[in-house]
């Protein structure tokens, strides 16, 4: 059985990720180095048996990808990985060979693969009616934002929702929401966060790998990460007196006129990486990803 972790830590130190010849070799990276993540433990089992594979090969998969999908799309390992079904935290490659999700779709998936509850009740509401839109009513979208708006915490005035199809659409939507409310149009982002693939958002990113040359980062500051784990000062807590976090408000002071729209840290800088420690420093709690995402989960202070 193998293990599927967090593209994102692979992606940030690519000599790592090469030496990873498949997602077999990967076992626990959150904490760990190439070297130590090639030991392997042994995993527990499940009792689901996935339907025998019928579908095409591996190798006609990826030629398919080659052939009618964007070269956009990447793969990750030298052997890139084949997942045809799912099962609470499992899922199953073609050949039926069973693999510990520690990943969940970059945690779209939290709840699980193909959980009964919500095969039931999508099975349900697609026999019912599979889709209408906001210019007409329907009883779910405001039963549902009611009950986001009683899992907030009490006073914390997030009692409203707009609901997007992505993570990147969300971002949008709060970064444009922050620059209607401030008046100001800066935003500031951490260096080696990932927001997202839109104009906007890819700006925001901060990780040369998923920028384009033609989409130049207007009214947006990208600062140091707080990220003790790979410190970029190579400084340690709390002798670095917390330099980064200085960084943030340099940035505000000598290349904003002093105010901001908003502020943004994704879950490869501020929720994955960034000390505890850091956090009121920076200004407010880091973003929740697992909590409500259901796509994407974004949240901006
Ligand atoms: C931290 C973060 N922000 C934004 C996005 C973009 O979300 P989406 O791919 O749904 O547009 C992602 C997607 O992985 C993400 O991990």
């Amino acid at each position: 059985m193998g293990l599927l972790c967090s593209y994102k830590i692979l992606a940030e130190r690519p000599e790592e990720a090469e030496e990873l010849e498949s997602s077999e070799d990967i076992i626990m990276a959150t904490n760990a180095t190439a070297t130590e993540v090639k030991k392997r433990i042994s995993l527990p089992l499940s009792s689901h048996r996935p339907v025998p594979y019928n579908g095409p090969s591996r190798e006609e998969v990826l030629g398919l990808r080659r052939q009618y999908l964007t070269p956009g799309l990447i793969t990750y390992y030298r052997e890139p990985l084949l997942v045809v079904e799912g099962h609470m935290q499992y899922v199953w490659d073609e050949t039926g060979k069973q693999y510990l999700d520690g990943f969940a779709g970059i945690v779209s998936v939290s709840v699980g693969h193909c959980h009964p509850k919500v095969v039931e009740k999508v099975r349900e509401q697609v026999g019912k009616l599979q889709h209408t839109t906001t210019i007409y009513m329907h009883p779910t979208i405001g039963l549902f934002g009611k009950k986001l708006a009683e899992h907030m915490p009490p006073d914390s005035g997030l009692s409203v929702t707009y609901f997007t199809n992505s993570g990147s659409e969300a971002n949008e939507v709060a970064i444009l929401s922050a620059r209607e409310y401030t008046g100001n149009s800066e935003v500031l982002s951490l260096r080696n966060g990932y927001h997202g693939g839109t104009q906007a958002t890819m700006a925001l990113t901060a990780h040369g790998t998923w920028k384009f040359k033609s989409n130049p980062a207007i009214g947006i500051k990208h600062a140091t990460p707080g990220y003790c784990y790979r410190c970029p000062y190579g400084l340690e807590y709390p002798s670095c007196e917390v330099k980064c976090a200085r960084d943030v408000e340099d940035l505000i002071r000598y290349e904003t006129p002093g105010e901001v729209a908003c502020f943004i840290a994704s879950g490869s800088t501020a929720e994955f990486a960034s000390p505890t420690k850091c956090r009121p420093v920076l200004a407010g709690p880091a973003r929740s990803s697992g909590a409500s995402r259901t796509g994407a989960s974004r949240r901006i202070w």
